[in-house]
């Protein structure tokens, strides 16, 4: 691509603006369509930063690995940890050089791929294949992330990593995971980056990867638990009794569904700690105008993390859903609810992505209940004595899933009796 490049955003067929981006100097810019802001559509579509403007907006100050440069409602279409080494890997084996990759020239990779519903013009072609077999994209992923062997020893074909990469790279997150479409009838499956009529459901697959226990049937029991809480979270399920599979929040009624992390909405880095803590989350939120349940809804997702040690509840790890018909702004459902570490480890110090009351270990019901006078929640005592009784489920529900007893007992002693 040229040094000073130019891209597209596309959202619901109609074309938003330019994204510029100067190599040298690692900034960007942003110009609406006028045309598009003629029509007077979808006002909120990024509520912050990306002024609604005529001219043409340049933006410092977001360099680093989070936004790279770009706006950071662009930059949450970006792929993260795990994307990144799938990219990585592909284009090693096609022989060319990620270091030289704009975030730009990643986005038309993204192309219409990507989580949300923008999409960057013009988009990469990449051929798709049909079928899809989990266990052998299983075996081909943990091949990818062992680091310890070169890619040309690990012997991977370009199909098979192509695949991975089709289906990997545009979600977010550290963790192994493939978008996966079944058909409602056939059961058929098919890579999930492009498909997203009403014919199927869209999964995201967390991939059991690891020696040890699967990480992902302890989230699978968090997520019953969270469900049993009215913890609002997307019908999820377990393949193969060991990947966990949750349906996609970006694709619901055969339409792409506008999201954003609260990182991309806010611009607030989430590997950073100085913005990251719940009362700006809850801030964030109320300058958004959720409804009011939504605060609510918030607030017991924070209990849960506490509670049930979370302790990765970081800014990319909660989302804001658009209604583009009502211009308006809700949360998304919850995901990500789980015991991030390995607990077949010992951990000397442990500290939340998210502080409260500036505090990120040792957290007292007191802090949490600043937080729900600030917010004018109801009833937050009753919100978390019912999530500390909950707090028993835990046992049966891994029992039910044969999770290793050490992992049960390790995970059970580490939640917060508040
Ligand atoms: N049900 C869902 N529907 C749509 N998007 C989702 C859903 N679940 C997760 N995502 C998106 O995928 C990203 C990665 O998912 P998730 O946070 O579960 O993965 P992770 O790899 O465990 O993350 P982390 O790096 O925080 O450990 C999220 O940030 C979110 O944008
Ligand atoms: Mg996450």
């Amino acid at each position: 691509m040229a040094k000073n490049q130019i891209i597209s955003v596309h959202f619901n067929g109609v074309e938003i603006g330019k994204i510029g981006y100067d190599e040298d100097q690692k900034k960007s810019s942003f110009q609406y369509n006028p045309d598009f802001l003629e029509t007077g559509l979808y006002k909120r579509l990024f509520p912050y930063i990306i002024r609604r403007s005529p001219n043409t907006q340049v933006y410092s100050g977001f360099e680093g690995e989070t936004f790279r440069g770009l706006p950071p409602m662009i930059a949450d279409s970006l792929p993260d940890y795990f994307g990144n080494i799938v990219f990585k890997e592909w284009l090693e084996a096609m022989q060319k050089d990620f270091v030289n990759i704009s975030p730009l020239e990643q986005l038309t990779y993204v192309g219409k791929r990507g989580i949300g519903a923008l999409e960057f013009v013009p988009a990469k072609e990449i051929i798709s294949n049909n079928t899809i077999d989990v266990e052998e994209i299983t075996e081909v992923v943990k091949k990818v992330l062992d680091v310890k062997t070169s890619v040309s020893e690990k012997g991977l074909s370009d199909i098979s990593l192509l695949n991975i990469f089709k289906m990997g790279t545009s979600a977010g997150g550290a963790r192994p995971k493939i978008l996966v479409s079944e058909h409602k009838e056939t059961g058929l499956l098919k890579a999930g980056d492009l498909e997203y009529s009403e014919d199927y459901n869209h999964y995201l697959i967390k991939l059991s990867v690891d020696e040890g226990y699967s990480k992902e049937k302890v989230e699978f029991v968090y997520y019953q638990i969270a469900q049993s809480l009215g913890v609002e979270m997307m019908p999820s399920k377990l393949i193969d009794d060991k990947h966990f599979a949750t349906l996609r929040f970006d694709r619901q009624n055969g339409e792409k569904q506008h999201i954003l992390t609260a990182s991309g909405m806010s611009g607030w880095d989430f590997k950073k700690p100085e913005h990251s803590s719940y009362e700006n989350l809850f801030k964030l939120a109320v300058d958004l105008r959720l409804p009011h349940k939504d605060i609510e809804q918030l607030f017991k997702r924070m209990v849960f993390n506490i509670v049930f040690c979370n302790i990765d509840d970081h800014l990319k790890n909660f989302s804001f859903i658009y209604n583009a018909e009502k211009d308006r702004w809700n949360l998304a459902p919850a995901y990500d609810l789980t015991y991030p570490l390995d607990a077949l480890k010992n951990y000397t110090r442990m500290s939340r992505a998210m502080s409260v009351s500036g505090k990120r270990t040792d957290i007292k019901r007191e802090d949490l209940l600043k937080i729900a006078d600030l917010f004018t929640i109801k009833n937050p005592n009753a919100v978390i004595e019912t999530v500390l009784s909950a707090t028993e489920l835990f046992k049966p529900l891994s029992d039910k899933q044969n999770i290793p007893t050490k992992v049960i007992e390790k995970i059970g002693s580490e939640f917060t009796k508040l």
